[in-house]
């Protein structure tokens, strides 16, 4: 089989690695990739980007399955327009896809299912939001309605603080239509997880729990990123927990969604915040596999990715079941200077490890100039490395980091902290 594979991020290069070991795999192409999937065995790039063109290209190449990696051609309907064409993709639809491209949606749909949420309002107009904060107080959060890749949040400590993110988003619109509207929502307190399915549509099998690490330095100091790292499993979901956030969130999800005319099929990930109580409370949806915690889920993935995806697609994903490698896996990301605000591009990037068995760099911001590779973007590479436990997943992807140079090169030297306390 020939197959397609959308997106340049470190989590496509991780999703095309592992079909790529699917027997039934001939090739796989990734539009466009990075500078890792140009290298890596089995896998080639395309430089195409716009969906008239991936359509084009799929009939041409004769691609059976075509595998989305982000939010944004999920939200601007890849899928529905795939199928369309006739042809196999695998994803939610435009509508489906609400459940992260508006979060005014995602919470009226949590609502209207029961959901565990934090309480919010949604506004328009800035005076409306700010006499409501002025009514909730502070600590209180502020997000943008639309996609404003990882901009869209300000956890805001003070009031003057939440003001100012309203009239950012709804004044000066700093996010373009993204913060056109605003939800304002109450501050949660506990530990996130980042909890995955795949769905069928009518069924969700979760994938190994994860977390993230999202502040750019360690301690959870400094802006918010995409995610500095990763790994997997993340031990503050417990088995209780686990069955508890599958009956409470997942399940009713899934069913909310078909109830509602929006089967979703595809990858579902629900960020959770875990609070002091032990309760798990939905913070988002996304509509994809989390970046960078597909990177260490994938590593641990035994079955074969292709059958996974192909039970859903086909509606039989109650039948199927996934196997996971028992030892922990951990990435790390190694960020270009000047991420999050303004990464530089064009650095030689050198020392990177052969792969091995249980350690393999994944690349996201690199791309080859010549035969020389260079940075492209802000999450340039993540380690991610496989262990008996947590500590020796860790060891590991800090030592294979220690080779890799370019200029400026950023990291956190925590990731996995908190997951080493709790185990
Ligand atoms: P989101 O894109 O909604 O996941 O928000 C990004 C990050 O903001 C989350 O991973 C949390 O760290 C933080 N966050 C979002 N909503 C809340 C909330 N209600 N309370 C506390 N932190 C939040
Ligand atoms: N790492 C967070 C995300 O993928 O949204």
């Amino acid at each position: 089989m020939k197959l397609l594979v959308i997106g340049s991020g470190g989590r496509e290069h991780a999703i095309a690695w592992k079909l790529a070991q699917s027997p039934r795999v001939q090739k796989i192409f990734v539009a466009p990739g990075n500078g890792g999937t140009a290298r890596e065995s089995g896998l080639e790039n395309v430089a195409l980007r716009e969906t008239d063109e991936l359509i084009e290209f799929a009939r041409k190449e004769g691609i059976q399955l075509t595998v989305v990696g982000p939010e944004a051609p999920l939200a601007h309907g890849v899928v529905d327009a795939f199928r369309d064409a006739g042809l196999r993709i695998f994803g939610p639809t435009r509508a489906a896809a609400q459940l992260e491209s508006s979060k005014d949606f995602a919470k009226r749909f949590m609502v209207r299912h029961g959901l565990p949420t934090a309480r919010y309002a949604t506004f328009e107009r800035a005076a409306d939001a700010k006499a409501y904060v002025a009514e909730q107080g502070a600590p209180i959060v502020v997000k943008a309605d639309g996609l404003a890749a990882g901009k869209g949040v300000v956890v805001a400590s003070s009031v003057a603080e939440a003001n100012d993110a309203i009239d950012g988003m709804l004044l000066s619109n700093r996010l373009g239509e993204a913060g056109a509207r605003v939800v304002i929502e109450q501050c949660l307190e506990g530990e996130e997880a980042s909890f995955i399915v795949i769905c069928d549509g009518r069924h969700a099998l979760p994938l190994a729990t994860s977390q993230d690490h999202k502040r750019l330095r360690d301690g959870d100091e400094g802006p918010n990123t995409g995610g500095m790292g990763a790994y997997s499993p993340a031990p503050v979901v417990t088995p209780k927990l686990h069955a508890r956030v599958m009956r409470e969130i997942i399940q009713p999800t899934i069913q909310g969604m078909a109830r509602d005319g929006l089967p979703y099929v595809g990858f579902l990930y629900a960020g959770l915040m875990i609070d002091r109580e032990g309760r798990p409370l939905t913070l988002e949806f996304n509509c994809r596999l989390g970046d960078p915690e597909a990177q260490p889920i994938l590593m641990r993935l035994k079955s074969d990715l292709l059958a996974l995806i192909e039970s859903a697609l086909d509606r039989k994903l109650e039948q199927a079941t996934a196997e996971w490698d028992r030892r922990s896996a951990l990435g790390v990301v190694l960020a270009a200077r000047g991420y999050p605000e303004h990464p530089v591009a064009g650095d030689r990037i050198e020392g990177i490890p052969a792969p091995s068995e249980d350690c393999r760099v994944f690349h996201a911001g690199s791309r080859l100039d010549g035969g020389q590779l260079v940075t492209s973007g802000g999450r340039v590479l993540c380690v991610t490395a496989l262990g008996d436990s947590l500590r020796v997943a860790r060891q590991r992807a800090y030592a294979a980091t220690e080779g890799i140079r370019f200029e400026g090169m950023q990291y956190r030297h925590d990731i996995g902290s908190r997951g080493l306390r709790r185990a």
